[in-house]
């Protein structure tokens, strides 16, 4: 099935294989390394995937755009049928500036600046994830101020395990995420009929990354009692957003399994009349992305082997920050077949031990020179990039077909230092005098 073939870039590389891998080899000699490379037919088949699993469910889908925010993968991604997630006022700009329609936005994040509510707002996003009291009372005033209304959503804390690394559990009562559910049904007493506010219905996000099913019916079953008691007091509750987090097999077993998941949450929802909504980031992007690399070195330190990369915890942080496992494969021509692979890690230039991509890994056999392919890489990768050790953040390339377009430039040090001043124009700081041999004093000034 055409679907299947497409379903990640490992699938791919596993189906055709010496194709494939001449052609990212390829795009390293035009673009360099390190080097995000994204596949649409990945995308738009997982895309098809989750919107046909989904569909009992009649979802509305909303990608969330903190696992990827380049401007032409979201252009893709609404070309597909789906609206956003954002948590800031600079995703929100990114919808803009690619010119998106702004109506099946959502925007959540506990910490909304005055300025980003404004911005929401004169954008006329769909609705805002509302994550606190003090954050309902200043997007009903900012609204009323600018003669707005702001639809809303609260943001429940269902206090549920989605069993998945502490950073990335938001469902717990101890995270900042989300209100518990007295709070959130005062504040619904509070603001509704408040001339400047819509309260439509109720948002949660329990994780990221989550293997199972069950977290997600504790979830809904929850919150479900929720909307019914907010029913019977009299209030109109439309919505039920659900969040994202289905997590995906970074070792080559199975996804998330949006399917299953429809299956168990429809008996729930049928005859509750609410419009469902689900932001998922990872399960769509990630296994359309690779991060193609180039060996540096390797390093004999006793008994341990050190592939040193050019890409690194700078370039991809998720090994370092969650202890993220992706798969790592060499692009070079195979070796013959009686040479043995190698037990290491794979590093790269960063000047800190966490600053690996794969530790105690087997690995197949590298030479300085070889291009390396880190696998799921499309979510939580460049959008995660830094210019730690002033090290450049890569580019990205877009493939579609048998064409690709570079989707982002690489980063240069004209880049690194554009928004730096240097104390050398003249004025006194430091205890310093003015130099007086600074380039741009004005003759006698
Ligand atoms: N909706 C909300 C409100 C969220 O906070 C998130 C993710 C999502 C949706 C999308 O979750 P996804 O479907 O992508 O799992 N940097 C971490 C992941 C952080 C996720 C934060 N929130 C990682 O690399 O694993």
């Amino acid at each position: 099935m055409e679907t299947d073939r497409h379903v990640s870039c490992a699938t791919i590389l596993a189906d055709s294989r010496r194709h494939y891998r001449a052609r990212l080899t390829a795009l390293t000699a035009e673009f360099g390394t390190p080097l995000y490379v994204y596949d649409a037919a990945v995308i738009r088949a997982r895309a098809a995937r989750l919107q046909k699993g989904l569909a009992p469910l009649k979802a509305k889908l909303h990608f969330s755009v903190k696992a990827n925010s380049n401007l032409s993968i979201l252009r893709l991604i609404r070309q597909l049928g789906f609206g956003f997630d954002v948590v800031s006022g600079g995703e929100l700009a990114r919808l803009q500036a690619a010119n998106l329609p702004l109506a099946d936005v959502s925007f959540a994040g506990v910490g909304k600046t005055g300025p980003e509510i404004r911005r929401a707002l004169a954008a006329n996003i769909g609705c805002f994830t509302v994550e606190s009291a003090g954050e309902m009372a200043r997007i009903a005033d900012t609204a009323a101020e600018m003669g707005r209304i702001a639809r809303a959503a609260l943001r429940l804390n269902p206090n549920v395990d989605p069993h998945t690394h502490k950073f990335i559990t938001t469902g717990r009562a101890e995270t900042k995420f989300g209100m518990d559910f007295s709070t959130a049904a005062a504040l619904w007493r509070q603001f509704d009929g408040h001339p400047a506010v819509r309260i439509a219905g109720v948002h949660l996000h329990i994780g990221s990354q989550v293997r199972q099913v069950a977290p997600y019916i504790e979830a809904a079953q929850k919150t479900l009692g929720f909307i019914t008691a907010r029913r019977a007091e009299g209030f109109t509750v439309s919505t039920l957003d659900l969040g994202g987090g289905f997590g995906i097999g970074y070792q080559g077993e199975a996804d998330f399994s949006p399917n299953d998941l429809a299956a168990a949450l429809s008996p729930l929802l049928q005859n509750t009349g609410l419009q469902l909504v689900f932001e998922p980031g990872r399960w769509l992007i990630a296994p359309a992305g690779i991060l193609l690399m180039t060996a540096q070195y390797i390093k004999q330190a006793g008994r341990k082997t050190f592939v040193v990369v050019d890409a690194g915890m700078q370039t991809m942080i998720r090994p370092a920050l969650y202890g993220g496992r992706h798969r790592i494969i060499s692009l070079a021509a195979a070796p013959p077949a009686d040479t043995p692979s190698i037990t290491g890690d794979v590093v790269g230039p960063v000047c800190e031990s966490s600053d690996f991509l794969a530790q105690n890994r087997e690995l197949p056999p590298v030479s300085a020179g070889d291009v390396l392919a880190l696998l799921d890489a499309g979510a939580y990768g460049m959008v995660m990039a830094s210019n730690y050790n002033s090290q450049l953040r890569p580019a990205e390339v877009l493939l579609d077909g048998n064409r690709h377009r570079l989707i982002r430039r690489r980063e240069t040090m004209t880049d690194l230092l554009a928004t730096e001043q240097d104390l050398s124009d003249g004025v006194s700081f430091l205890g310093e005098e003015p130099a007086t041999s600074a380039p741009d004093r004005p003759p006698g000034g």
